[in-house]
């Protein structure tokens, strides 16, 4: 079980860095003025970690918010990822530039592969995941980025990857009650590779969920607060996604009770429900 209290408690990735162990999800967040108000109200509410991407059309605004709420660049950790239109290694130098530009910042604490090149469209598919690796790995050595990972990677897609001379510290998933991932989860796990969930309420769907409303009502809690402390307590990092300042302060009032070892149980073992039903070797993007 997991011993976190705050959001300023962190997970340890395998190179040593430190992770607050909630970051604030953004995809799906529109541009603008929702998102700069978003990230405020999250770094108001305490989220000392954000997550974004290239692809999510947010980084400009996520940007400015984070000038304007005035913290400090070294109390925040902030994540980006390159998106599959810039897989390679020339182009996801370049990605990275842009990226911080827009984030208006001048390191990443933690840099992305956004999706493994699909076997679907690409016979070479490995050697562009360690094409676009190089990059990163070089970023990395530059401290330019604090530590690197991957996002839906499943275990053959890490495997040439682990065997560089810098493995992915992070891998992000998707990742909730009713899909776990169990193959990747337990390869993450085996390898000191950090489990990061996306959409850890299921997109939102997992909210009338009726396993979960039980169990929820049991500790006087949300069905988005189980998830969030469920995916803590299974040791994976959830990044919940919300643009709704009470919904913000609610996800992140997960440290005042323990989910019971049989109500854990009860939920790793439920059906596969929520899923987005995206494969990476199957999707067209
Ligand atoms: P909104 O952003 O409109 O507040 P996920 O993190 O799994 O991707 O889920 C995000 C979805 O869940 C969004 O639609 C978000 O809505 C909604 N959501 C986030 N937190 C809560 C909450 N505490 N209660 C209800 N819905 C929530």
């Amino acid at each position: 079980m997991s011993n976190f209290n705050s959001l300023k408690d962190t997970f340890t990735l395998n190179n040593g860095y430190n992770i607050p162990c909630i970051g604030f999800g953004t995809w799906q967040t529109p541009d603008g003025e929702t998102a700069v108000n978003s990230v405020i109200e999250a770094i108001k509410s305490g989220y000392k970690h954000i997550d974004t991407a290239a692809i999510y059309g947010n980084e400009k605004s996520i940007g400015k918010a984070i000038k304007e709420s005035g913290i400090n660049r070294d109390e925040l950790f902030i994540t980006s990822k390159v998106w599959n239109k810039d897989r390679g290694y020339k182009t996801t130098l370049a990605a990275f530039e842009k990226t911080i530009n827009d984030l208006q910042i001048d390191y990443l604490d933690l840099y992305l592969i956004h999706w493994p090149a699909s076997a679907n469209k690409f016979n070479d598919w490995d050697n562009i995941n360690l094409e676009t690796w190089k990059a990163m790995t070089e970023l990395y050595k530059a401290g330019k980025i604090k530590s690197i990972g991957v996002s839906n990677f499943m275990p053959h897609h890490l495997k040439s990857l682990m065997e560089t001379e810098v493995k992915p510290m992070v891998d992000q998933i998707e990742f909730h009650p009713g899909f776990m991932q169990e193959e990747t989860f337990k390869c993450c796990n085996d390898n000191n590779i950090l489990v990061e969930a996306w959409s850890p309420l299921g997109t939102g769907k997992m909210l009338n969920n009726e396993t979960l409303k039980t169990i929820s009502s049991k500790y006087n809690k949300s069905v988005a607060q189980i998830c969030i402390r469920w995916c803590l307590q299974n040791n994976a990092l959830p990044l919940p996604k919300s643009v709704t300042a009470s919904r913000i302060k609610e996800n992140t009032e997960i440290f005042d009770f323990v989910i019971s070892d049989e109500d854990m149980k009860t939920i790793n073992a439920m059906e596969y429900c929520g899923g987005s039903g995206h494969h990476p070797d199957k999707v067209n993007f």
